[in-house]
Parts: C-alpha cells; structure tokens; sequence
C-alpha cells in the first residue's frame, strides 16, 4: 500500500492510544493524536519516541526509518484538528458516558469519518446510537501493548455500516494486524472465552482441592500455557481481572458458568491487587521472587469412576506430558471449561469457530485454540468430560450446547 495522504485520527493518548498511534505510524500512517491536555499529549509523545528510539537500537528499523516514523505522529488538544480525518479511533477512559459524548462531539466535527471504538466492555451498537452516528461506529479491540500484539477483534454492531467494517478490516491488515470478527457480544472473543481459565481454577481453590501455585504448575506443565491462570491475574490486576468477570456476567444474564469467584473478590477488597501491591494470589518481593498468599486446607479429592475415565481420556490426548492424577484433574476442569465456553460463543455466534480459535491463540497466547483442540482431543471425549465434571456441581455450569454442531473448520 502507498503512504496514505489522510491523518487516522487517534483520541485519548494513555496505554492504548499512544500504542495505536505507534502502531499506524511504524506502517507509514500519518497520525492526530489528541488528549485533553498538552502535558498529556507531550508524554505521549516522548513515550512514543522514546520506542521508536529503542527499535532503531535493536536494529528493527533503521535510525532514518525511526526519524520518519516519529514525524508521522502529530499530537493536539484542538479537536477540530481531526475534521479531515476519515477514520478516528477513540481509545479514552472506559465510561459509556464519555465515550458517547467524545463520539457524537468528533462525529460532528469529522462528519465523513468513521468512528472506531476500543472499547473492552462497552455495547458497541449502544454507543453508536446513543452518540447518534450508528452506521458509522465500529468496534476495533486493539491489545496491550498495540504496537506487539498481533490481534484486533473488529465488532460490527447492530447498525455499523459494512463498508466501516471492510475499512477498518483493510487497515488493521495492513497495519500488519491479524482481524477477527466478532458479533456485538458481552467480552467479544477473547475476555469471554479466557473467563473460565481463571474462574474454575478460583473454584478449585475454594473446593480446597489444589493451591495456587500447584494449579498454575499443572496448567503450564500440561497445557503449555505460557503463564497459569494466578501468576497471569497477579499479573493484569486482580482488581481489573474482577470487573472484567463481572462486566462479562452481568452483560450476559448471569450464567452460573461466569459467576465471580467470592475468593478472589475479598482479594480485591482486601486491596490485594497481584504485583502492582506487592501481594494478590502470590506476595512479590522486589527481585519478583513469589510465595503463594492464599493457604488452604486441603480436602482430599474424591473423583467417580466416571469422571476419572473421562480425565484420563481426555488429558491421553490433550497434553503431551503425563502428569499426576490431581494435576490431570486440575488441567481437565480448567481446559474443559474453557472449551465449553468457546462452545457456547460459536452457538451463540459471536463469532465463527476459526476466529475463536486465532483470537485466543493471538490475544491471550494459547497454545492451541479451543475447538481446534477440542477436536483434536475427540469432540465425545470432551463431552463426556464436560457431563462427569457437571456431575459434580450443583450449578450445572459445565452443561454445554448441543455437541454435534460444533466444527473447528
Ligand atoms: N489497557 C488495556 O489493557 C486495554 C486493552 C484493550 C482495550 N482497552 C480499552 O482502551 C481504552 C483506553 O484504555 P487505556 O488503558 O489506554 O486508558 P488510559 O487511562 O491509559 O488512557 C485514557 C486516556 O483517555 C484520555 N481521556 C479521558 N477522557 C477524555 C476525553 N473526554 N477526551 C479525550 N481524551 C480523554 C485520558 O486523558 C487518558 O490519556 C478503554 O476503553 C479500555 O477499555 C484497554
């Protein structure tokens, strides 16, 4: 593609608005970026360029191409500045009020221009039609940091125009992006199907069954994932791990598959947010050494023979590595969850199986995707599984969508 003449428009210049910026930037884009204050932009800016700089020292960009890149990236705090922009993407504070505001105000300054929101948790149809550019208003879910995540989940609502999805599709790609699309659902992709990785792995600590840092071992060791479930919410926040859940639930009626977890709420009551407090599901020292914070006394673990069947079939084709029976377990009730609520996604159409599957192997690094794995293991295996395992609850979590219907393809 040729260096485009128009500005992509860029509000809000914290995490992920300086992250999007450099993103288009780096790809030859000339950018706006606009913050409510000068001091803010200006950080923004020096962050920006502080990147670029490192780039050029590690020899990913020449010193030239760093010089061209940071020159791409215009910073204001006059909106009217992004008047000829055609497409603006909105990357401000989290609050439905705000955003419809900053959207109807750009919409009218911009009016040609489509307005693409990153927002995490927020309807994207409701902030179209309350900001009263439906057509115009498209999801774009970029991933922290932007400038390295591969993933964008673009998400059409209800009355986004599809020649908006097409353009922000093309741009995204050839912004070096990987899109997927996903329907105007509650956590889009990756927030909703992620939830059962950390949810069931709270519930087992609550059961009494396993400690912390037993789960994240099994769930390494087994599933190859590249952090286990408490080490990866210490990391984000515990704080910011419960709204997410919560917005998640909520938004989609309550299923008792997502409901929060009671022990890590009082975590986060207690003020013990992961690593930014130095104490969450582990304490952190300094050097980032960790000892697990949340003691429990353990029950012994009662499994029938149907369940421990099932385990067993389950994890002889799920994980390459043996492992012992309370870490099969721990591994088959947190992959199973997480596979039955990729699931549900598919049957509720949220998004096609395939994009599901590279969602959550690009926004959140799994090893496999879901269904791809699901019918890799033996779509009967993974649903005797899920029927032993619902077994066990009284909440009737693990029920899933009719089997049979379900295609990674
Ligand atoms: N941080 C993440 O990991 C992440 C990942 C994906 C999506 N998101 C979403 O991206 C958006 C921004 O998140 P963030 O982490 O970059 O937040 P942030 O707090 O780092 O930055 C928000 C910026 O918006 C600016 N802002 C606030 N009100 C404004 C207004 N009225 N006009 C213009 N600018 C305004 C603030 O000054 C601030 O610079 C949110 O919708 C969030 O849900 C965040």
């Amino acid at each position: 593609m040729s260096t485009p003449q128009k500005s992509i428009g860029v509000i809000g210049a914290g995490t992920m608005g300086a992250g999007i910026a450099q993103s288009a930037a780096h790809a030859g884009w000339p950018v706006l970026l606009y913050d409510i204050n000068q001091m803010l932009v200006d950080q923004a800016k020096e962050s920006i360029t502080k990147r670029f700089a490192r780039l050029v020292e590690k020899s990913r960009i020449t010193e030239e191409e760093g010089i061209y890149c940071q020159e791409r990236i215009t910073i204001t705090t006059c909106l009217n500045d992004l008047a000829n922009c055609d497409l603006i993407i909105e990357a401000i504070v989290e609050d439905f009020d705000v955003k419809s505001k900053v959207l109807k105000g750009v919409g009218d300054v911009a009016p040609n221009a489509i307005l693409a929101t990153n927002t995490s948790s927020l309807s994207v149809s409701e902030l179209g039609s309350v900001c009263g550019f439906p057509e115009r208003v498209v999801g774009m879910h970029f991933f922290n940091p932007a400038p390295i995540m591969p993933l964008v989940e673009v998400i059409c609502g209800k009355e986004t125009s599809e020649s908006a999805v097409q353009r922000v599709t093309l741009l995204a790609e050839a912004w070096g992006k990987t899109v997927v699309h996903v329907s105007d659902t509650p956590g889009f992709i990756v927030n909703r199907v992620a939830r059962p990785y950390y949810l069931e792995s709270w519930r087992i600590v609550e059961d009494g069954i396993a400690p912390v840092d037993l789960i994240d071992n099994s769930m390494q060791s087994l599933g190859e994932f590249r952090m286990g479930p408490f080490m990866l919410t210490d990391l984000i926040g515990q704080d910011i791990n419960v709204a997410t859940t919560r917005s998640v639930w909520d938004r989609l009626g309550n299923p008792s598959r997502l409901a929060p977890s009671a022990k890590q709420e009082s975590l986060v009551q207690l003020g013990n947010l992961g690593r930014k407090t130095g104490s969450g599901a582990y304490t952190h020292d300094d050097r980032d050494n960790i000892i697990p914070a949340i003691l429990i006394e353990i029950a012994e673990l009662e499994v029938s023979d149907r369940l421990a069947k099932a385990i067993e079939e389950f994890c002889l084709e799920a994980s390459c590595t043996g492992g012992s029976m309370i870490e099969q377990y721990i591994f088959a009730r947190v992959l199973g969850g997480i596979m039955n609520e990729a699931m549900w996604a598919v049957t509720e159409g949220v998004a096609s199986a395939k994009d599901i599957d590279t969602a959550m192997k690009l926004g959140t690094n799994y090893p496999q995707g879901p269904l791809e794995w699901a019918e890799n293991i033996g779509l009967d295996k993974v649903h005797n599984l899920l029927i032993a395992l619902n077994e066990t609850v009284s909440d009737d979590r693990f029920a899933s969508p009719p089997f049979g219907t379900i295609s990674a393809g």
